[in-house]
């Protein structure tokens, strides 16, 4: 080769060159990870996810199998869709799948005055671990699970019953009242008292939390592209939107930590954010720094993660419950049997009835199953490079575990589109649950919030259907339990239901 012929060549075998280095980059990165759709360049997978991403994922996994990757946006993801894979990364490999998935906007929303992220939604570590105890320990202190949150919760159900009843008979959408009603459990909670349902601060509150997973959706590809936010058009404004509601909320968490301040009485502990006053406290007298968890900015962060995830999913199941039961007024009969057996006209109905009413227990169940108010939970992420199911999932991928493809696999349920109760009893008609049934996830990081939401969907939904049969507006449809959208939860497309006090 002469001399010239070599330096006119340079550029193409240094253009080869380079294609191959990134080939083989390429394939080290992804070699023996699950396979899955290519979809487009810089996008990945997301504009395909749909209204409804988790029965999009169920399709592909018709071609892919129980465990695939798709890229959102720049970012690897590992679908897991079905039991068997969400068993063992969530239980088989417990640590190393309990991280979170933190994208731009969850980081930005979660970010305090410190610059830090805060929150036991997205921590990990020693912070999370202490504060979830805390949680769960303080929330038993308050009564979750026994009879004192009993009787605030019962008080609840009967101003919501009395609110229905005033319709007298007329259509009505029950979906604001069922908010507000379960939305004061978890305020009695947090912040020692419940809401008038007109209270201008309250409105504004449940307005956020509904107005965030319509603007989170909204504002999606700002996760994985956050310089879109400055575009002008709707990702923009669904972006402002989100950091005016986050500013908002975060006034209010203040306003009420403030007001507890004022009024703080050692010796008592209304609430969650006098048992996290008291710890700061504590701290302060002791020569210890304060332990992290208790900082003012974990505190405003984590009030507001119960308030809207105490709110939003349990709400969904209640509306969802009634959805159902104007779609069969036979299972309505049958819970009428059975509480006008067990229970008795015009009694309220408790926790302590539970054993007495299995096939209203099934029926609880049932929703949970066919709705998928949560299709993916939380997304986590693994905080290791791991071998799961045979595939390598390179360290700190998103993992989004499709719950769907549980709830109606056929395999694990017979006829699984169809509402049957039945199927949560066993030979004896008691209520028998498979390991399988898991709308609150399972794992180290499965919903914090459990035993507190079955103590409200019971009672809620146990004392509705003691005062009330439900059924459809005379002259109009109702929407098919087909058709919802999914943003934070999956949501029916909203209806009216009309009363007949029993
Ligand atoms: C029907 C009602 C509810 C459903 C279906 C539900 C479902 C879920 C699911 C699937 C997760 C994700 C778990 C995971 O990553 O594996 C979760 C997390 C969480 N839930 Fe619930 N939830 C409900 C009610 C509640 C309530 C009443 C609270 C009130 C405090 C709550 C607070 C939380 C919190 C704080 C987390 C994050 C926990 C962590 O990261 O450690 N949830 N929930």
């Amino acid at each position: 080769m002469d001399i010239t012929t070599f330096i006119t060549s340079l550029p193409v075998v240094s253009f080869l060159g380079l294609a191959l280095l990134a080939m083989s980059l390429y394939w080290y990165k992804h070699r023996n990870i699950p396979p899955g759709p290519r979809g487009l360049p810089l996008l990945g997978f997301a504009p395909f996810f749909g209204t409804n991403p988790q029965d999009t994922l169920l399709e592909l996994g018709k071609k892919y199998g129980n465990i695939f990757s798709i890229y959102m946006g720049p970012q690897l993801t590992i679908v897991l869709n079905d039991y068997e894979a969400i068993k063992s990364a969530f239980t088989g490999q417990a640590d190393v799948f309990a991280g979170r998935a933190v994208g731009f906007v969850f980081r930005f929303i979660s970010t305090g005055d410190d610059g830090k992220v805060h929150g036991i939604t997205l921590a990990e570590g020693e912070i999370w671990k202490t504060t979830r105890r805390f949680m769960l320990q303080t929330f038993r202190d308050l009564g979750m699970g026994k009879s004192k949150l009993q009787d605030r919760i019962l008080d609840e159900a009967e101003y919501l019953t009395n609110i229905f009843a005033k319709h007298d008979g007329r259509p009505f959408n029950p979906l604001a009242t069922l908010m507000s009603s379960v939305s004061n459990v978890v305020s009695t909670l947090c912040f020692g008292k419940r809401f008038d349902h007109n209270d201008p601060e309250f409105v504004q509150m449940l307005a956020n939390v509904q107005n965030t997973s319509v603007y989170l959706s909204q504002a999606g590809p700002v996760q994985s592209y956050p310089i879109l936010r400055f575009f002008p058009g709707s990702i923009r404004t669904a972006w402002k939107a989100l950091i005016r509601i986050g500013e908002n909320n975060t006034a209010a968490m203040k306003a009420n930590v403030q007001e507890h301040r004022r009024s703080y009485d050692p010796n008592e502990t209304r609430d969650y954010i006098d048992a996290v006053l008291h710890k700061q406290r504590e701290d302060s007298e002791s020569a210890a720094e304060m332990n992290a968890a208790f900082h003012d900015e974990e505190l405003l962060r984590n009030l507001s993660a119960f308030f809207g995830a105490g709110t939003e999913t349990t709400t969904m199941t209640m509306y969802w419950s009634l959805l159902f039961m104007l779609h069969h007024p036979e299972v309505q009969a049958k819970i009428h049997a059975e509480l006008d057996d067990k229970i008795g006209a015009g009694k309220l109905v408790r926790l302590e009835d539970r054993a007495k009413l299995p096939y209203l227990e099934a029926v609880c169940r049932e929703t949970q199953r066919l709705a998928n108010v949560t299709p993916f939970g939380v997304l986590r992420a693994n905080t290791e490079e791991t071998t799961l199911l045979g595939y390598r999932i390179p360290k700190r991928c998103f993992i989004m575990p499709n719950f769907k493809s549980v709830n109606v696999d056929p395999k694990l349920w017979t006829d699984p589109l169809t509402f049957n109760p039945n199927r949560f009893l066993d030979g004896q008609g008691k209520v028998f649950e498979p390991a399988h049934f898991m709308p609150f996830s399972i794992g180290k990081r499965a919903c914090v919030g459990e035993a507190l939401a079955r103590m409200e969907i019971f009672l809620f939904f146990a004392n509705i259907m003691q005062r009330f049969l439900i059924r459809a507006p005379r002259d109009s449809d109702i929407p098919s339990t087909d058709a919802y959208t999914t943003g934070i939860s999956c949501r029916p497309t909203e209806f009216k239901i009309e009363i007949v006090p029993r």
